[in-house]
């Protein structure tokens, strides 16, 4: 299944490559930062196209097109592409993420870093890969020299008060944190050491499904901001080495 989810996610990010930089069509959807390009249809509809054929008794849940609810114990988790913001402005940090579902527990996760020809993949039990090659969360015990990562939702001038005096604490009691704008690709750089952790509000199962398993499958841990598993309809995302979860969970904990 993986193998058939891998040739599928290529093909999908041809098309995103092939696009990027060219005169795409763009639509805004709930305000003028929250963008649609024809280029996220166009990746959905191979995505779409190809699972509904495959698996037609699965449900799934996509972010430009819905949930089709099959009332199947399966279901997929899909962003066409993840970092939209990004592509439209010629930064060249985005991805595909397909996440699958069985019961509510996410057995294979996969994320095209598209621009880096990386594939991060995970299935239940079976270990975090780049590319076919293992990877690990880093070792970092101490905040004070992780490098870590975050993103903000779309309605971030509305609401959440306490977004940027989180953004603020951390950033002065790390080495660094970094805003790349792609969630799916901060899991996987959680997930392959790079950053010690990454915390956001607000993201959906589209963009978490995939980057959850990698990150746990690769040694690390996931949760929300009270420490539960994340499921499908988690608000808050807080993916560390395991080390730091603790110290980054309490932050967020009181300052949330
Ligand atoms: C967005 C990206 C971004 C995150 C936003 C997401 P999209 O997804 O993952 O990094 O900060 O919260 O909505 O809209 O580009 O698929
Ligand atoms: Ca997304
Ligand atoms: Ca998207």
């Amino acid at each position: 299944m993986l193998e058939k989810i891998k040739q599928i996610a290529l093909e999908a990010g041809e098309v995103i490559r092939d696009g990027f930089g060219t005169n795409f069509q763009i639509e805004y959807k709930t305000g003028e930062n929250n963008l649609v390009t024809e280029i996220d249809k166009k990746s959905e509809k191979i995505l779409l196209d190809f699972i509904k054929k495959t698996y037609p008794n699965h449900s799934i849940l996509s972010e430009e097109s819905g949930r089709t609810d099959k009332s199947s114990d399966f279901i997929w988790l899909i962003d066409p592409l993840d970092g939209t913001t990004n592509f439209a402005h010629g930064l060249p940090i985005f991805s595909v993420s397909i996440a699958l579902q069985k019961k509510g527990e996410t057995i294979l996760g996969l994320v095209y870093d598209i621009m880096q020809n990386a594939i991060y993949a995970a299935e239940s039990g079976s270990g975090a890969y780049k590319n076919e090659k293992r990877i690990n969360v880093n070792s970092n015990r101490n905040l004070s020299q992780s490098v870590l990562v975050t993103g903000f939702p779309y309605d971030i001038s509305t609401n959440h008060p306490n977004a940027v005096k989180i953004f603020e604490y951390f950033l002065k009691n790390s080495r660094a944190v970094r805003r790349l704008g792609s969630a799916a690709i901060d899991f996987c750089y959680v997930a392959s050491g790079v950053f010690s952790g990454f915390w956001e509000v607000s993201l959906n199962a589209w963009d978490f499904g995939a980057g959850d398993l990698i990150v746990r499958e690769a040694g690390g841990i996931v949760t929300d901001f009270s420490g539960k598993n994340l499921r499908i309809n988690s608000k808050q995302t807080l993916a560390t080495n395991g080390l730091l979860h603790g110290e980054m969970l309490n932050v967020l904990k009181n300052m949330h």
